[in-house]
């Protein structure tokens, strides 16, 4: 799900605010003034009235993801959501350059997506623990264990190992992706929690392997309940997180599923469990729920700032290119999840994104 730009009225003229930031400005201010102080805005004004004028001049496009820090995920990302939104995004679109605000395998993905394009990644070291969990001779010796079962590997690996799978998904379509194949068993990679999550929700028999999150794998059930007990706030967790984890959980689900979740329930209070930058954006779409703050930093998605983004827009560097010898294998996979879940015989992948609330699938 793309996270839609809320709509805020204009600074007023009597706010005494100088005309320079007016004139830019107002209602990217506006709309990030619960989440960043005053000094904060003061720094980050330039740089996003600098990479305003980029976009401009460059035909640029600006994509980023649910963990980017508010005053790039609403001070000038044009595009937002999830893994699922942003590959589904750059898909559409005739800009001549697509920033990827996100890590390597979101802008390789975005560049599979858009070979004749000018694909930007801000900072090459962003990159993905589960992307470095499997490389491509492991899904060969997968396949040679299981001849005949259908891989499917999760959009966060390298392209290389995408190139040697039927098909990828998100966590947000895992599920559908997997029942879609219409085998009894299916071998799903990296993420050993995510594979444990869709196990535990489909008849087909997954067959998984061991990588794990740096970030979500860090959270503990036990933690889970202490605030839960203190605080009666409502807990959703990413598939991402331990199994105890889920369990403890009143919801799971992928970064869109916590917003379409937290959309349709309002609670009072909210605990999610995923990287700390979703409930700072969250809050600016949902300023009455109170988000508790127990969360981790992904280190990779915070290597993106504003001032590499607007150094990447200058110099059109550095740029995300996918070897030939693997583009076409890695193209194939990623096209297959769109094929799979476009049918209208595929049922929802995430609950939280059309149905009522109720208790997690796990
Ligand atoms: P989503 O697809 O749910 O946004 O997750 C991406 C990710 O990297 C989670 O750690
Ligand atoms: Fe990768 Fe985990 Fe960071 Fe997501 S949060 S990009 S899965 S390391």
């Amino acid at each position: 799900m793309a996270v839609p730009t809320p709509s805020f009225s204009h600074v007023s003229a009597a706010s005494g605010r100088a005309p320079a930031r007016r004139d830019i400005a107002e209602s990217t201010y506006e709309r990030l003034r619960g989440a960043l102080s005053e000094p904060e805005w003061l720094l980050f004004e330039p740089l996003i009235r600098d990479i305003e004028r980029l976009k401009a001049e460059r035909r640029a496009i600006i994509l980023a993801h649910n963990y980017q820090t508010p005053e790039i995920f609403h001070g000038v990302a044009d595009l937002r959501g999830d893994s699922l939104a942003l590959a589904r995004e750059a898909a559409e679109g005739d800009a001549d350059v697509i920033v990827m605000c996100g890590v390597r395998f979101m802008a390789e993905t975005a560049k599979l997506l858009n070979p004749g394009r000018t694909v930007l990644l801000p900072d090459t070291q962003a990159g993905c623990s589960l992307a470095e969990a499997i490389q491509p001779q492991d899904v060969r010796e997968l396949r040679r264990r299981h001849p005949g079962v259908p891989v499917v590997c999760y959009v966060n690996t390298s392209a290389a190992v995408k190139a040697e799978c039927d098909a990828c998904c998100t966590s947000a379509n895992a599920v559908a992706v997997v029942e879609a194949l219409g085998s009894e068993r299916v071998i799903l990679v990296p993420d050993e929690y995510l594979a444990r999550y869709v196990a535990a929700q489909t008849r087909v028999e997954i067959i998984s392997w061991h990588g794990h999150c740096e970030v979500h794998e860090r959270f503990r059930a036990a933690d889970v309940a202490e605030f839960r007990t203190l605080t009666g706030a409502y807990v959703l967790a990413h598939p991402e997180c331990p199994r105890e984890v889920q369990q403890a959980a009143d919801y799971v689900g992928s970064t869109a599923g916590m917003i379409s979740r937290l959309a349709a329930r309002r609670p009072a209070s909210a605990l999610l469990l995923t990287e700390c930058s979703m409930a700072d954006n969250v809050a600016v779409l949902y300023p009455e729920i109170h988000f508790l703050r127990p969360c981790n930093l992904c280190p990779h998605m915070k290597r993106i700032t504003l001032t590499n983004i607007r150094d990447c827009l200058e110099r059109l560097e550095p740029r995300v290119e996918v070897a030939e010898e693997v583009a076409a294998g890695a193209r194939r996979a990623v096209l297959r999840m769109m094929e799979l879940t476009a049918s209208p015989r595929v049922r929802s992948a995430d609950p939280a994104a059309s149905g009522p609330a109720g208790p997690p699938g796990v």
